[in-house]
């Protein structure tokens, strides 16, 4: 058996509770891993409030939590790529609420994985791998960030801000974060060369080549700030409309990216910790009992990197 946090219908944070259940059994192809690191990611939040039923749908009790770091405890047949004992990382993709990373053990395919970065804690690590590839990718792959351009991360001291304005200096870019005032000094410290306050009066200025979204509103004022030929992306679900609208109205399109949980990304994105390029920002850690107050935490007040959320147990 195994403590895992389930919830029995859609509702507010204290919906959420730890549970015993049974130990999963690896698969053909999955690992069992022993979970040491997770966080909460806003779209778990989401998720639980009944936010994206039409997707999550009405199936319960529900699980939650996708980030991991752990050790490989148990493999399934026909594993030859992944080792016992094995220091790995990744984030499961079920917003079904099947599964769930907040729990002392979760299976998982091991394409989905990777070794872990050697320079963490495996709680640390849990902060990373879902906002890490996220901000990855969407620099690298959709947008394309270029040595010298012009950088606009919008959201800059959230999970996916906090390590796409580390990633944009490291690739090159001057970088440029919105946020409140609060968190313009903590966007400074991660690199940002200027902060831009999103409640100040008269609305964002400047020019840039490349915007990268984790917000979801107010995309139209920051569209204007692009340069000719300039690359806009959102990450939130909030700002799909206006993306999809984007394709067919004058202007640059705004794309739109959903991050996947793949060996070859999660590697990268270990390196780069490993050479000290990108470090996790951990706001505060909780123990697994706490879960409802890191959600209670995401959905309230300002981010300031990630909600950790340490599962392992002596
Ligand atoms: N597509 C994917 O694969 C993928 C993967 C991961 C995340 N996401 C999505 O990406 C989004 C960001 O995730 P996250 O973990 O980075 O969220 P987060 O940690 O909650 O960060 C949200 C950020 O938005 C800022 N913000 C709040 N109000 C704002 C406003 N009025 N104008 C501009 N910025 C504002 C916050 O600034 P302050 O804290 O300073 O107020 C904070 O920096 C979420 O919608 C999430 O679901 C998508």
């Amino acid at each position: 058996m195994m403590r895992a946090v389930e919830y029995d219908r859609y509702g507010d944070a204290g919906q959420l509770s730890v549970r015993t259940v049974p130990k999963p059994q690896p698969k053909r192809g999955e690992v069992l891993v022993r979970v040491h690191g997770s966080s909460v990611n806003p779209v778990d939040a989401k998720i639980r409030s009944g936010g994206i039923r039409m997707m999550s749908g009405r199936k319960f009790p529900k699980r939650t939590g996708m980030d991991f770091a752990g050790e490989v405890e148990a493999v399934g047949p026909g594993v030859a790529d992944v080792a016992l004992g094995q220091r790995v990382w990744g984030f499961l993709s079920d917003v079904s609420g099947r599964t769930g990373a907040a729990a002392d053990y979760i299976t998982v395919r091991t394409s989905a994985l990777s070794e872990a970065p050697t320079t963490l804690d495996l709680v640390t690590a849990g902060a990373l791998p879902s906002v890490g590839v996220t901000a990855l990718r969407a620099l690298r792959d959709v947008v394309r960030l270029q040595p010298g351009e012009d950088l606009l991360v919008v959201g800059g001291s959230g999970g996916v801000g906090s390590i796409a304005i580390q990633l944009g200096q490291v690739m090159g870019a001057k970088v440029t974060a919105v946020a409140s005032a609060a968190n313009a000094a903590f966007c400074r410290e991660l690199g940002a060369t200027r902060v831009i306050d999103y409640a100040a009066r008269g609305g964002p200025s400047g020019e840039f080549d490349v915007i990268l979204d984790t917000y979801g509103g107010s995309l139209g004022a920051y569209r204007r700030l692009l340069r000719r030929r300039g690359r806009m992306m959102t990450t939130s679900i909030d700002g799909m409309t206006f993306a999809l609208l984007s394709a067919l109205s004058p202007g640059p399109r705004v794309r739109q990216m959903m991050a996947r949980s793949r060996r070859a990304d999660l590697a990268a994105l270990a390196e780069s910790v490993d050479q000290g390029k990108i470090r996790p920002v951990v706001e505060r850690i909780y123990p697994l009992e706490s879960l409802g107050e890191a959600h209670h935490a995401v959905e309230t007040g300002h981010a300031r990197g990630k909600k950790l959320i340490a599962v392992v147990s002596d």
